[in-house]
Formats: C-alpha cells, sequence, structure tokens
C-alpha cells in the first residue's frame, strides 16, 4: 500500500526521483526477500501454456459475433476481465470510452445493383455472406456487409474498373483516356489500405466505391476449393473493414474520449469518408464486370481469376444501363470498452510490462483477433498458476490489455494511452502486441523496435516447434523454422525480424508512448484468406489452419517468456548497440540514393551522420563500459541504467510530427505517406524527397527548405538520445 503512494508521488516530481526510487528501491527489495522467490520461470511457462485450454477459450470467444459497441463488447469485456481475476492478478477493470463508430442500419442491406434501361434492377448484390460448413446458431447476429464509416446515400453512375485504385492506377487510367469524374469505381482489395483506396478514388473525382477481393489474391486454387473444404476465400465471402485512415476516435484527436472530452462535430473530421463505398463478393463483381463494355480492355497485369475480361468502362454493354450503391450505414456514438488486468511487480512496481491484443471483430473473429485473445487469457492463467504454487512474482508490474473497437481504427488502444500518456512516458518498458496470433501455419513473423529484436529471436529458441512435418526435418524450435522462412539476408542463420510499421494496437505506444514494441504471430507465406470475413470461425481454426492448436500454444509460449524476460530481468535486456547498428545501415541507404542531390541542393547528410556516429559511440559505450560493469546489487545504480534504457525510444519522438503530419511523429518509424512507394524508416525525409523529385531548390524551394528543417530535427533529436546514455546534461 505504502510503495503505491509513493511510487504515485514519484511520478509528478522527476528531479526527485533518483532519490526515491533508490529508497524505494531498498525498501521493496528488503521486503520481499522475505516473500518472493526468484527463479527462471520461462521453462515453467512453456510447461504450463496449454493448447487445450486455448481452444476452449476460443471456442467461447466465436460463439457470437463482438463487433465493438454492441452488447457483445461489454459482455467479452467482462468475460475477460472475470478470467483475468480467476488466474489471480491483482486487479482487473473494464475501461470504457464513448466514441464515434458506424454501423449498418438494422435489418436493411446495403446493396450494389444493376440498374436496367428501363430503371428496373436486373441484379441485386446479396448484401450478407451465406453460412457455410459447421452450422452457427448465432448466425442472424452478424451484421449485413459493410465498410465502417462509408458516406451514406445512394449514388448511380457507370463503372470503371481502376485494379488495386492506387494514384498509379488512376494515372494508367488517364492516359487510356478514362476519366473517372462522376462514376463509380470498382476496385480490388489488396496492395494498400482500404481506407486509402477511398481516399484517392474520391480525389480523382469517383462517386462511389465497390470494393471485392479478386480469386487471385485470395482463391488461388480455384472457384472450387475454398471454405469449408480449405481455407480459400469463397465467391461470397465479403471482407468487411474500416475506411478511417487516421487512428483513434475520429471526434477527440489527440485526447482520449473521457467524459469531459471536447468532440468535434463528424462533419468536422475532414478524414471521414464522404462517398458510398461498398464491399462485394467475388461472384457479384464478376456479373457488374460482365455488364460493362469491353471497348477499353484492362492492361494484362490488371486482369485477376474471374471468368470474364477485365475492361476498364465506364461504358456499359447495353446502352442506358446504371449501377447504384445504397448504402444506409451510419456512424453513431458508442461506449466501447478496454479490459485492463494489472500482476503487481515484486521489486519495481512502478515499471510496467504491457501485453496486449484487441477484442472486437467484423463477426465471430476466430483468427482476427480471437487468437490473440485466446493466448492472452491463459499466458494470464500460466502466470497466475505459477504464482500461486511457486510464490514467484515479476520483478517488475504487467499488465494485460484487451482492446475495444481496434478494427474502427485502433481506438480503444489510442483513448487509453491518450488518456495515460505521461503516466506511460515515465513507466512503460515495453509493449507486447499480439493481435492475429495465428494467421497461418507455416513460420513464425514477427517486427520489433531495434532494441527488442534479438530478444525475439532468442525467445523463439526456446519454444519447441509446433509442427510436426519440421520437427522430421530436424527443426526442433520455432526460431528454426523462422530462420529458414524468412532468412536475414545479412545475418546467415538468423531469422528477419520486420520494422514496425503501422496497423495495429502497438502504434499508439510508440507514437503517443514512444515505448518500444513489438508484433508477432504464426503464418503462412501470405496471410489467411478468410480474413475480415463470416468464414473467420472456429471451425476454421480448429479444422483448417490450426488443428490442435499447437500453433497457438507456441505464439503464447513466445508472448509469455519474452514479457516475463523484459519484466524479471534486473537489467534490461535491451540491445541498444543494434540500434546504432540499424541507424547506420538506413542512413547509409540514404546515402547511396541521395547524398548527390543533396549536396547538388544546398542540404547536406553531415548533421544526421555526426549524430549516428555519436549514437554509435554512446551505444558501445553504455553496453561496454556502464552495463558491463553495473552492480546488479546496487539498485540505485540499477534503476539508473534501466531509466536510461526505457527512456531511448522516447528520443525519437518529435512532439510537432512529422512533417505536414503532426499525427505522425517517429523519426525513425513511421509509415511512408507514398504507401505503394515509401520505406518505413525515417518516412518523413523519403516522403519529402519523393515529393519534391527531381525538382531542384530553385523550382521548389519550398520543399527543399522543408527537407533541411526535416535533417536539422532528425540529427538533434538522435544525437540527443545519444547523449541520454551518459551521466553529463552537457
Ligand atoms: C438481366 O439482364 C439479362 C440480359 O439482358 C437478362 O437475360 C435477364 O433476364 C435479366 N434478369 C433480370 C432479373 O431482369
Ligand atoms: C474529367 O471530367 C471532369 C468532369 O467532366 C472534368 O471537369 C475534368 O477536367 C476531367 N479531367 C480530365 C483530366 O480530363
Ligand atoms: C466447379 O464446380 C462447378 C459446379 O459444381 C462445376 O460445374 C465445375 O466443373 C467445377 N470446376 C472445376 C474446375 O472443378
Ligand atoms: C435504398 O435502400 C433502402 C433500404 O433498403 C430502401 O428503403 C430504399 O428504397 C433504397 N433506395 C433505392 C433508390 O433503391
Ligand atoms: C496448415 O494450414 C493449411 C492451410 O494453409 C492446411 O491445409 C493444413 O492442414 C494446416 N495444418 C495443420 C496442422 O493445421
Ligand atoms: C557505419 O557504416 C559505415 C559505412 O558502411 C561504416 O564504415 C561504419 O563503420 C559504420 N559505423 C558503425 C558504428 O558501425
Ligand atoms: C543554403 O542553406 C543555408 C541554411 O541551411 C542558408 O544559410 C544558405 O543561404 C543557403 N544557400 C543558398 C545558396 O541557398
Ligand atoms: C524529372 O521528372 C520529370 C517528371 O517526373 C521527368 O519528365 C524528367 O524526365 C525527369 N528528369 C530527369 C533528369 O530525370
Ligand atoms: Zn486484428
Amino acid at each position: 500500500m505504502g510503495n503505491k503512494s509513493i511510487a504515485l508521488l514519484l511520478a509528478t516530481t522527476s528531479a526527485v526521483f533518483f532519490v526515491f526510487g533508490a529508497l524505494i528501491g531498498v525498501y521493496v527489495i528488503e521486503e520481499n526477500k522475505k516473500t518472493f522467490v526468484t527463479l527462471d520461470v520461462k521453462p515453467l511457462l512453456i510447461d504450463e501454456i496449454s493448447a487445450e485450454k486455448i481452444s476452449a477459450n476460443l471456442k467461447h470467444l466465436t460463439s457470437v459475433p463482438h463487433v465493438a459497441g454492441t452488447e457483445q463488447d461489454l459482455l467479452q469485456a467482462e468475460w475477460v476481465r472475470d478470467r483475468f481475476l480467476e488466474s489471480g492478478l491483482d486487479e482487473a477493470h473494464t475501461v470504457p470510452y464513448d466514441v464515434l463508430l458506424s454501423y449498418p442500419r438494422h435489418g436493411v442491406v446495403n446493396t450494389v445493383e444493376l440498374i436496367d434501361e428501363k430503371n428496373q434492377a436486373n441484379f441485386t448484390t446479396a448484401g450478407r455472406q451465406p453460412p457455410l460448413g459447421t452450422p452457427q446458431d448465432s448466425y442472424d447476429k452478424v451484421l449485413m456487409n459493410f465498410n465502417a464509416y462509408s458516406g451514406n446515400g445512394i449514388v448511380e453512375g457507370n463503372i470503371v474498373y481502376a485494379h488495386y485504385g492506387r494514384d498509379v492506377d488512376y494515372e494508367e487510367l488517364q492516359k487510356r483516356g478514362v476519366n473517372v469524374t462522376g462514376h463509380i469505381v470498382l476496385v480490388r482489395y489488396g496492395a494498400l489500405f482500404r481506407g486509402s483506396k477511398v481516399v484517392i478514388a474520391a480525389k480523382w473525382g469517383a462517386i462511389g466505391v465497390i470494393l471485392f477481393t479478386d480469386p487471385m489474391d485470395k482463391a488461388r486454387e480455384g472457384r472450387n476449393f475454398t471454405f469449408p473444404d480449405s481455407w480459400w476465400l469463397p465467391g461470397m465471402g465479403v471482407e468487411s473493414g474500416s475506411l478511417y485512415v487516421v487512428d483513434g476516435d475520429p471526434l477527440t484527436p489527440f485526447y482520449p474520449a473521457i467524459e469531459s472530452a471536447f468532440r468535434l462535430k463528424e462533419e468536422e473530421q475532414v478524414n471521414l469518408p464522404r462517398i458510398p463505398v461498398q464491399p462485394i463478393g467475388y461472384d457479384e463483381a464478376e456479373i457488374l464486370l460482365r455488364s460493362m463494355s469491353c471497348e477499353n480492355p484492362a492492361p494484362q497485369e490488371w486482369d485477376g481469376l474471374l471468368d470474364t475480361p477485365y475492361c476498364l468502362g465506364p461504358k456499359p454493354l447495353n446502352p442506358g444501363w446504371k449501377v447504384r450503391i445504397n448504402v444506409s450505414t451510419t456512424n453513431e456514438m458508442r461506449r466501447t470498452y478496454n479490459t485492463i488486468g494489472i500482476l503487481r511487480g515484486s521489486v519495481e512496481e512502478d515499471r510496467y510490462v504491457l501485453l496486449g491484443n484487441h477484442r472486437d471483430a467484423w463477426t465471430f473473429g476466430a483468427l482476427d483477433p480471437s487468437s490473440g485473445t485466446a493466448s492472452m487469457i491463459e499466458v494470464v492463467r500460466a502466470l497466475g498458476y505459477i504464482m500461486k504454487n511457486k510464490n514467484w512474482r515479476p520483478r517488475r508490474t504487467m499488465v494485460f490489455c484487451s482492446w475495444g473497437a481496434e478494427e474502427f481504427g485502433l481506438i480503444g488502444s489510442y483513448e487509453w494511452t491518450q488518456q495515460f500518456a505521461k503516466v506511460l512516458s515515465q513507466r512503460a518498458v515495453a509493449y507486447l502486441n499480439v493481435d492475429v496470433a495465428v494467421g497461418g501455419n507455416q513460420t513464425l513473423r514477427g517486427s520489433a523496435y531495434p532494441m527488442l529484436k534479438n530478444l525475439l529471436i532468442e525467445s523463439s529458441k526456446l519454444v519447441p516447434n509446433p509442427n510436426a512435418a519440421e520437427i522430421a526435418a530436424g527443426r526442433n524450435t520455432v526460431f528454426d523454422t523462422w530462420a529458414k522462412n524468412a532468412p536475414d539476408a545479412n545475418k546467415p542463420g538468423q531469422p528477419a525480424v520486420g520494422n514496425m510499421g503501422g496497423g495495429s494496437d502497438f502504434a499508439p505506444f510508440a507514437y503517443v508512448v514512444g515505448a518500444p514494441t513489438t508484433d508477432f504471430g504464426y503464418t503462412a507465406e501470405y496471410s489467411y484468406p478468410t480474413y475480415h470475413t463470416l468464414y473467420d470461425n472456429y471451425q476454421l481454426a480448429s479444422e483448417i489452419v490450426d488443428r490442435g492448436f499447437v500453433h497457438h500454444q507456441a505464439v503464447a509460449r513466445m508472448w509469455a517468456i519474452t514479457a516475463a524476460d523484459i519484466a524479471d530481468a534486473t537489467v534490461l535486456p535491451f540491445d541498444i548497440k543494434s540500434y546504432a547498428a540499424f541507424l547506420n545501415d538506413s542512413l547509409n541507404a540514404l546515402e547511396d540514393k541521395y547524398d548527390e542531390q543533396l549536396q547538388q541542393n544546398n542540404a547536406t547528410f553531415k548533421y544526421f551522420r555526426a549524430s549516428v556516429d555519436s549514437f554509435s559511440k554512446a551505444t558501445k559505450d553504455f553496453s561496454e563500459k556502464t552495463l558491463a560493469t553495473v552492480n546488479v546489487e546496487d539498485p540505485l545504480e540499477v534503476r539508473r541504467v534501466n531509466d536510461r534504457l526505457v527512456q531511448l525510444e522516447r528520443f525519437f519522438i518529435d512532439p510537432k510530427g512529422l512533417p505536414d503530419r503532426p499525427e505522425t511523429n517517429h523519426i525513425v518509424f513511421s509509415v511512408s505517406a507514398n504507401n505503394a512507394y515509401g520505406s518505413d524508416t525515417f518516412a518523413g525525409l523519403v516522403d519529402l524527397l519523393f515529393q519534391v523529385g527531381n525538382k531542384t531548390e530553385a523550382q521548389d524551394p519550398v520543399t527543399w527548405n522543408k527537407i533541411r528543417q526535416h535533417l536539422s530535427v532528425i540529427a538533434f533529436l538522435i544525437g540527443e538520445a545519444a547523449r541520454s546514455l551518459s551521466d553529463n546534461l552537457w
């Protein structure tokens, strides 16, 4: 009890931080030496985590659709809370936020229709997906097909096929004399975020968007071999999904959607789509394609696997025919819930290692996201069991987060991190995300901030291989299969750990908090084809993708031991030298590509280079001198080096955001705005260089000025990160 109030005080006064840190450290250690044992908990966790228990969790979670903001949001949030408490967590709470969500009108189908010359409907899309495979009692609770935040209303026009709907696709259309202004575009899922497709379509003048998944992308073994015979997408399977291109509650940008919040009016949020958008099945897309005249055949690379020529339009085959989109989807204020569970640390109660996964799904959500939720509940149970039976507790506090409304735009996690941003930026050590725990059964894949990459690799060496064929081939661990399937080109024998982008709940921890994060799961060459459809259900998980739930078990084990490693280590296992090597490699690549151009335009990599060099030196010194000699018996010294490590990632956050993108602020790892072109490292710089193209300073002084300014910010922040590792302010 006493500890907790001191910890709170600490947060408020950074000047006395170290002094109290020392006092509290000594006090707690001595207190707890009597109470808790230290042990290597990793083998115990690996033993304890059960595939059957994950399967049972998943069965419950997938028994009903659980869309954010519906009755099931609360019921499942409470169910997860109760599992947490039953497993022995110290606390678990449901945390509500009132946010802008979006739903089709109850009992009304959104439709796309072919209208003949007499204004009669010749064909109308079904608007919902037929049940296939094992019957599900709660099929009636599944929402009609829709895209969240679609514009509402009716539009009529002719259709233009716009391939993946990227800018390059519209440029190609323009080259071929097709102007989409005033028309409806038919766009394939894939290649870029669906919300960006709508932004681009509207920019080029389209009045509505029809989205479909081509069998070439998601039914590669033919249209007859689909769910439930295989994992491939059936012809009436429809991918739902959000169209909102910014993350967090649309009405409370930058701030939490709590009771006192000031809310924008819906029409003030410029990032909400205005045109109607409707997703349909590929059987239906085929009928629309057949209604088009083929005076203008599509480029060959635009062809898919439908049984009809792909034509550009807009001319219909039959004169006077049109297409009508009728969308009833409306935005509504609804309540969504996070569930937050807490396991208090024995020594550093005010340092948090967080694990998270979202809970909401578009339908039954077996793989996305319930495979992760079912696994997290089992991780918590195993930890609780070991706590009870071995008299163990982690050194640091572990926090378990089950997020609401991720699917609408990372809303639950953004609102929570926005609410607790200041405290989290002092106390959050790392955030470990698992969204889709199992999206395939071939190999682990993972991405991480450089400081955590090694840790992920080391964890994978401890987890037994879940795949019998792989074991027969001599690959006994998750690591062995991962290294084989995703080899690191620069490090023979090692798997490549990806870099963090956006797209799941780690984003607010990276951007709002500035904490190192990771995201991983089992997958195949590509992720499962029935993503965001009705067919992402228990049958898919238990009979097709992971019979025996052994891949789920492997991911849960990875998650538990990686978290336990960070939570329990005396000195944090963060690999800062790899961060330096990574920055150096990235800068080398930038220099190779742009150095000459910069020099010709009165800009330079000189200061960027100097800051990376000093970061390299600082991380080397810190690793080889400070960390190598730290006295682990001295709580003040331990706290001091750990604080440096915890804070390091925060330095890469520019509070003003990237150039022209205030909501995107990590100078190294933000996602490029030019989705189709850009690299994801130093996105602010790369985007500006893309924007300026081959224009000189004289031709585009404004952009060149922004380039110089951003280069100076990069050099400054990396230099300060380097300095933070030393003992000196100056
Ligand atoms: C739709 O149009 C086709 C071709 O004109 C015609 O054969 C078919 O009967 C029409 N179907 C309906 C339901 O109007
Ligand atoms: C496309 O059509 C619209 C409306 O007819 C017109 O305003 C616009 O200039 C056209 N764009 C091009 C590039 O021809
Ligand atoms: C696919 O199924 C349809 C209907 O059952 C059948 O007519 C067709 O021959 C099948 N195609 C292939 C390639 O098996
Ligand atoms: C649009 O759909 C609504 C709901 O089904 C229906 O009431 C309305 O008549 C439709 N409008 C048109 C023009 O088809
Ligand atoms: C692995 O997934 C594939 C589908 O990609 C499936 O055919 C196969 O049966 C699965 N294996 C296991 C053990 O579940
Ligand atoms: C950074 O990269 C350059 C060019 O490859 C290399 O010469 C230098 O040694 C690297 N610095 C560090 C600290 O690795
Ligand atoms: C080059 O940039 C610097 C600031 O970065 C500025 O002081 C100088 O005037 C610029 N020179 C030219 C020729 O634009
Ligand atoms: C510069 O870019 C323009 C437009 O992208 C292009 O037409 C031109 O050929 C480029 N010039 C050089 C020297 O690359
Ligand atoms: Zn997900």
